[in-house]
């Protein structure tokens, strides 16, 4: 019988076991079996670990993998590579599909001799090319459209900030104003998708923030209304192009400094700038963290990626390699195809360069997002929902009675 190896590697997401469900299921359809390396790139070295797996053992709708996962850097241990190569062709691997973010897709093309059709993931949505450059974005151009996982994720934080679902509430019952940070690394998609939260500012890591002109908007925003909800990106930079906030100490094994926090750094700011002309000290960082990647994957996120688990077996059976599986639109649709490797962007060192949120989707002069924005989220998050309020009440002054 032929063999399919498969691994997570990098960040968990909702949409890892539907994935390798998919996987699973055109394996079976075509008598392949999967071997599944535990701990992504840990398990295929010579301390690593292996099981066959087969689809009925996975539930698509549980979140996180269920081969587990890791930031193992395969280029930063002794021989890696070749431990990684001696072991795949060991236990008579015939294609490969590797699932995980730039970072783990980045070791591909470094497994001489290994046949790979890689699947994305991530919850930042930075694997892949936005639409090219022009008045009007071409959304069927936009290669692997999001990686799974985001979708999921972006649902998540459009409903905690809402007033249905999310720090609205609160905001709206304590007069609040309320910095939500969203992940994503250095790009503004996740924050993006507070949008559909009804946000009333973003702020994204790609356009500086600018604190002054936070402050005026808030304190007009909140002499209106009295609650404000500011969406941030983990992400987020000052004019001088530097992330506002990071912990030089912390890096993972890909090299990035941890990110998170921010959100309490700008709660900060606007309350030592503004506390008491808007007579309030209600100024509050939410950080959900890892609440954004747990959890269940949305209908939208788990379909497609157990289409996407299916076309990269399909493809691996058709003899093809050196390709990722992913997701482009067609109309109104998302569908799985698959795309040359090198089709993606990469630095000298030969790592993708991460996609950036396209700016065409953000007005930075009134911190939201664009109609082309809305359009990009429909096929991800449906039409953009109505925002839910309470009833508004006809307030008189006791002295007035
Ligand atoms: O890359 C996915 C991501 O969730 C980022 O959005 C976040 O900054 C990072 O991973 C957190 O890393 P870790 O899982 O190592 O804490």
């Amino acid at each position: 019988m032929k063999r399919i190896g498969v691994l997570t590697g990098g960040g968990d997401t909702s949409a890892l076991n539907p994935t390798i469900k998919g996987i699973c299921l055109k394996a079976e359809e075509l008598d392949y079996e999967v071997i599944g390396f535990i701990r992504g790139w840990a398990g295929v070295l010579d301390s690593g670990e292996y099981a066959v797996i087969k689809s009925d053992m996975i539930d698509p709708d549980l979140g996180g993998t269920i081969l587990k996962t890791s930031r193992t850097k395969l280029g930063k241990i002794e021989g890696g590579y070749e431990q990684a190569v001696k072991n795949i062709q060991r236990l008579d691997i015939d294609g490969f599909i590797p699932i995980g973010g730039d970072d783990t897709l980045s070791v591909v093309g470094q497994l001489q001799g290994v046949r790979s059709v890689a699947i994305t993931k991530t919850i930042d949505n930075d694997v892949g090319t936005n639409a090219p450059d022009g008045d009007v974005v071409n959304y069927e151009e936009i290669i692997n459209y999001y990686t799974p996982g985001f979708a999921t994720a972006a649902a998540r934080v459009a409903e905690f900030t809402s007033m249905a679902r999310g720090v609205r509430t609160t905001a709206y019952s304590h007069d609040r104003i309320i910095i939500l940070e969203a992940m994503g690394m250095s790009a503004g998609w996740l924050g993006l998708a507070a949008a559909y939260g009804h946000a009333d500012f973003i702020i994204v890591p790609e356009y500086a923030l600018v604190m002054d002109e936070l402050e005026q908007k808030v304190l007009e925003r909140y002499e209106q209304n009295k609650e404000v909800i500011i969406a941030m990106s983990e992400g987020a930079v000052g004019p001088d192009g530097k992330i506002l906030h990071e912990d030089e100490a912390n890096v993972d094994a890909f090299g990035h400094k941890k990110l998170g926090g921010v959100a309490e750094f700008v709660a900060q700011h606007l309350k030592d700038a503004l506390a008491e002309k808007l007579q309030t000290r209600n100024f509050n960082a939410v950080i959900p963290s890892y609440l954004w990647r747990c959890g269940a994957p949305s209908a939208v996120d788990r379909d497609n990626a157990i289409a996407l688990g299916k076309k990269a077996v399909e493809d691996l059976d058709q003899g093809a390699g050196g390709r990722m599986a992913c997701l482009v639109r067609k109309g109104d649709d998302l569908v799985a195809t698959s795309v040359a490797f090198d089709t993606l962007p990469r630095k000298e060192n030969g790592s993708l360069v991460p996609r950036k949120m396209d700016a065409r989707f953000f007005d930075p002069e009134k911190m939201c997002i664009t109609d082309a924005g809305v359009k990009y989220f429909e096929p991800i998050l449906g039409p953009m929902p109505e925002a839910r309020r309470p009833a508004k009440l006809d307030t008189k002054k006791i002295t007035d009675a």
